[in-house]
């Protein structure tokens, strides 16, 4: 019996921070026990919106993969590669150009948002038009039943299977359509409680030491009404115990912290210190297989380059079909 396939991809943009560890890592680590998963170094959709400044992709690449690993991504189970490895994903792209009205591109949402969210960058190339329909190359060049994936990337699926079905009714039957894979995950916010994201500076990195955390949860917002530890606070959005709920096995301590803080009989600096505690030990497996990783030269470039070696000659027999579909076999 074969498990169906997941694939699921992550822009090298940056470090992974908690967010990324709550939002796609702990799920992409659960799904290899039940799907033949395929994780990728979503680089060319990096260049998309940072065409100017390429420099940082391929150590990010390589970072995050690190990451992937520490957060219990298994290279045993799983098949980890590098999209622009496997160039048979742009050529899936092109053919998938042909059929697929420019209109469908200029209507997805995160279209516009993000043009809108990035004013600073100039967005108005082609590549980035084409986000989508490049996404919708990589998952269904794998025969992908399933895409773990964010509320916001829903519409992106829903392209996917639009552009899937477009395809058969010129061409005849040849992919899976695709579908979303939504895990309910507790929105984290950033440290200063707006949306957690690199470019705020509010994130706890997968990468930062205990002392960092330490620091950074020193640091973090808290009700700002309550002005001192005897004036009575609230629990309920405060981004210390959304943390605490997250992070913090022992129920207990965390009840009793919500109760002295709701009566006002306790202070800050215990609550934060008890939750940089569990973020740390939390994190700590995280680190050491990280650092076993990088520790090793050469290791994690063997595992990707491994990897893409696989996925592309999954990648090559649905080309081969597709050539054959589109009648251009010579
Ligand atoms: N768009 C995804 C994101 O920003 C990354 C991505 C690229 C992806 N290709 C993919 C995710 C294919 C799932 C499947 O999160």
């Amino acid at each position: 019996m074969t498990k169906p396939r997941v694939v699921s991809g992550m822009r090298p943009t940056g470090r992974l921070h908690l967010g990324h560890l709550v939002g796609a890592l702990q799920n992409w680590e659960r799904l290899q026990q039940t799907y033949d998963c395929y994780y990728f170094v979503a680089d060319w959709h990096a260049l998309t919106s940072h065409y100017a400044s390429t420099e940082t992709i391929t150590a990010d690449a390589l970072d995050n993969a690190a990451d992937w690993i520490g957060a219990g991504v298994d290279p045993e189970k799983s098949t980890l590669f590098i999209q622009s490895q496997v160039p048979e994903h742009a050529e899936l792209y092109l053919l998938l150009q042909m059929v697929t009205p420019v209109s469908w591109l200029e209507r997805v949402p995160t279209y516009k948002e993000q043009m809108e969210q990035l004013a600073d960058r100039d967005l108005s190339n082609l590549g980035f038009l084409g986000y989508p329909l490049l996404q919708a190359a990589d998952v269904i060049i794998y025969n992908a039943h399933y895409v773990p994936v964010g509320e916001d990337q829903v519409p992106h699926l829903e392209l996917s299977r639009e552009v899937v079905r477009r395809f058969h009714n010129f061409y005849g039957e040849v992919f899976v359509e695709p579908q979303p894979l939504l895990t309910p995950t507790p929105r984290l916010p950033g440290l200063d409680n707006r949306k957690m994201s690199k470019s705020y500076n509010n994130t706890i990195d997968l990468s930062d030491t205990p002392a960092d955390v330490l620091k950074k949860i020193k640091q973090m917002y808290t009700d700002p009404k309550r002005v001192r530890a005897d004036v009575p606070g609230t629990v309920e959005g405060n981004p210390v115990f959304i943390y605490h709920d997250a992070f913090n096995p022992n129920r207990d301590e965390v009840d009793d912290l919500k109760a002295r803080y709701r009566a006002g009989t306790v202070g800050d600096v215990e609550v934060k210190t008890t939750l940089a505690a569990a973020v740390n030990t939390m994190l700590d497996p995280i680190r050491a297989r990280r650092e076993a990783v990088l520790a090793k030269p050469g290791y994690l470039r063997e595992i990707l380059m491994e990897g893409s070696k696989r996925a592309r000659v999954v990648a090559q027999e649905t080309m081969a079909k597709v050539r054959a579909a589109v009648k251009l076999e010579y």
